[in-house]
Order: C-alpha cells, then structure tokens, then sequence
C-alpha cells in the first residue's frame, strides 16, 4: 500500500477520508481493542468480505456479517429492523462498532443502522463504487426508503472514517463507473476546474479504474464535497451547491422509475443547468459546449427525451429541494462559481429543455 490521500472532514467529530489502494488494510488500526463488529456487505461483495471478515477476527474483534439484498433493495425499513435484531440478539452496546462495506446503498443503510442502534453508534464507512467514495459515503448523511419516496426516513450521522479503497474499483461494472464520473464532473464545474482539465487532458485514462488518475481525481471530488459539508453541516444553505444539476436529475430519474443511475440523470441534469443559465444571461455559451464535450467523452449522456415536459416541470415543483412550488436551481455564472436561480422564466426552462431533447433527434 502507497500512502494514502487523506481528506479531513469537520463534523460534530471530525473524520478523516482516506484514499488510496489498499487502504481497507486501516480497519484494524482504527478499531479501538477488543470491540465487536457489525459488518454489513452486498452479496456482490462476500468473497471479498471473507477477507476482511477474516482479518478483523485475527486481529481480536468478534465479527457479526449481515449480508443485505442488493443494490437500493437494502434501503428499507424491514432490512433496518433484521440488522436491529441481530444487534440487539448479540447485545451489541455503545462501545461496538458497525462497519459498511459497498455502494451507496450500503453505506446508506449502516450509516442509519449506526444512527439509530442505541442512539448512534460508531462507524466506519468503506466504499466501494465510485459514486460511494466521492458522494454517498462523505458528508454523514444516512438513510432508507419508505414506500413514498427514496432517502425519506434518515438522520445525519458522521462516520468515524472513510475509507476509498480504489482496488475496488477493478471489479465495478462499466456503467457504474461511469456514472460515478459524473459527480466528479459536477465537483470540478462548481469548485475545482483542475477536475475538469485533468479529465479533458485524457478522459479514457481519467476513468481507468487501474490508472494513477482516477485516485487524484477521487481525492479532488472528496476535498469539494468535504470543504462544502465542514461548512454547512446540517444543509443550512452553502451544500446546496452539490445538488448542482440533481433539479431536473430527481425529476428523470422519478420518470423512468428509478431504472437511470442516478449519475447519468445528474449528467443530463447539468447540461439542462446549463443551458438555463445561459438562456438567464449568466453564463457563456462555451461553459456549455464546454459541459457537453467533457461528459460525451466519458461516454455520459447529455440528452433527454423530448415529450415529457409537463411530468418532469410537476416532478421538478415536488422536489423536497423545492421551496413551496417556485423551481430553485443551482446554476453557474462561470466554473467553480455556482449561484442560486430562483423561479425562473418559463419560457427560458422550455428553451433549456428543447436544447437537451434537440440532441435525441
Ligand atoms: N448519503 C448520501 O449523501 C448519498 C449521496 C449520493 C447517493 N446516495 C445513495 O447511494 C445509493 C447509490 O449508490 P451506488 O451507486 O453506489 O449504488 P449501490 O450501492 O446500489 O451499488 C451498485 C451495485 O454495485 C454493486 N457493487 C458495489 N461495489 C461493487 C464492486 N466494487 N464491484 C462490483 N459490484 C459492486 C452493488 O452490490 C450494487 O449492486 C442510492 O441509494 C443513493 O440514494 C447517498
Ligand atoms: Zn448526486
């Protein structure tokens, strides 16, 4: 293992990502002695799992594996309480540690399980999709589904650290990968435009999940979504910034029914973020040539279809982001400087919408 990248994080108890190959070798060390462990995984993942499952029982701490069903199945209610069982059946006390290893979906689960065992208990989260490593497992936002609506029921919960081991990635499946990009994509437009150049210089080799790029790229994605939540933890205001193109992304994703990864709807979203600001007056043409090019070269998509308007407007005034029912947006006066658009013109949200079906003719 090289030296990891390591991100600090202020929260209620601050917390540090670490970045790096290998890196899932930490847990031992940060694991106070002697405590118990409550291992949360995707089936995906249990061939790797035995392995670390087997390295934290030689180093002393009974393990509890709770394997979940896959993918965004595992954000439930039900699955919460079998994990809350099984605690409860090992007496698992203040001082045990939950550890999730997987996705988004996974590291949103035990993060809730953490939050609400006895009143929150410790954990480590270990990522191991792209979106995990620079989204879902940084920020201490934890929760599950209800029948209603994703991430409904939650509360916010900080890790004791986060570690983005990039040998996970090898296994990750093509699409995953890239609409894991596509976070990153939105962190160098609103904060860090050396994002932007790196991928530009050679997006196949930015994506390589084997390459030395993607950790910098990671890292650079983690310090913007870390200086952004160290300053606004509870989501008072300034993390608004993150939801940079999520408006019309929550709107597609809820129209094809959660079948989109969630990265190609913010892929889509961006580029309608972009058009927008432009038909407002506040950014230049070439900032969304500039988003187009960028994302069509990691292979993301940029358009959307055409005949939905009226669901996605409806979809987009339900938003729990929205305010009332005025449309608010994070939009950019140029890179690296997001700003809030407030219940725009109408008729510059059609003009956006038909620049982004335009390309699916
Ligand atoms: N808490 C937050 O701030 C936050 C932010 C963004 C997203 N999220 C949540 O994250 C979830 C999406 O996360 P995701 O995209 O990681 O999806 P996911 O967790 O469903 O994982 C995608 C699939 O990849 C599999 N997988 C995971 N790691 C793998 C690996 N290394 N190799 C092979 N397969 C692997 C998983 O088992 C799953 O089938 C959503 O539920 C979303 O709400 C939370
Ligand atoms: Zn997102």
């Amino acid at each position: 293992m090289t030296e990891p990248l390591a991100v600090p994080v202020r929260a209620e108890r601050d917390y540090e990502v670490l970045i790096g190959r290998g890196v899932r070798a930490r847990l031992t060390a940060l694991l106070p002695e002697g405590v118990r462990v409550f291992l949360l995984h995707p089936p995906a993942l249990s061939d790797a799992v035995d392995t670390v499952a087997t390295t934290l029982s030689e180093a002393g701490h009974q393990v509890l594996r709770h394997c979940t069903p896959e993918g965004e199945a595992a954000k439930t209610a039900l699955v919460a309480t079998e994990c809350w069982a099984a605690l409860g059946r090992a007496s698992f006390t203040r001082d045990d540690v939950i550890i999730g290893i997987g996705g988004g979906a996974t590291t949103d689960l035990a993060g809730f399980v953490a939050a609400s065992w006895l009143r929150g208990v410790q954990v480590i989260q270990v990522p191991t999709t792209l979106l995990g490593m620079v989204d879902a497992a940084v920020g201490g936002k934890t929760g599950i589904n209800t029948g209603e609506g994703k991430n409904m029921v939650g509360a916010f919960h900080s890790p004791m650290a986060v570690l983005a081991d990039l040998d996970w990635l090898s296994t990750l499946p093509a699409a995953d990968l890239r609409a894991g990009m596509a976070e990153i994509v939105k962190c160098g437009f609103i904060a860090d435009p050396a994002i932007l150049t790196q991928i530009e210089a050679d997006p196949e080799a930015a994506a390589d999940p084997a390459g030395t790029v993607i950790g910098e790229l990671i890292h650079r994605a983690v310090a913007v979504k870390a200086d952004v939540v160290s300053t606004d933890l509870k989501e008072a205001g300034r993390r608004e910034i993150l939801n940079y193109g999520h408006t019309l992304a929550h709107a597609i994703e809820h129209q094809e029914q959660f079948r989109w990864r969630h990265g190609d709807a913010v892929s889509v979203g961006m580029v309608f973020a972009a058009e927008l600001a432009a038909r407002a007056g506040l950014l230049a043409p070439e900032v969304v040539t500039r988003h187009r090019e960028i994302l069509t070269r990691l292979a993301l998509p940029t358009g959307y279809r055409g005949d939905v308007w009226p669901a996605l407007r409806e979809a987009m005034g339900r938003d729990k982001k929205a305010r009332g029912s005025a449309l608010r947006f994070v939009v950019l006066t140029e890179v690296g400087a997001p700003t809030r658009l407030d219940d725009p013109d109408p008729v510059w949200l059609q003009d956006a919408y038909a620049a982004i079906t335009e390309e699916r003719r």
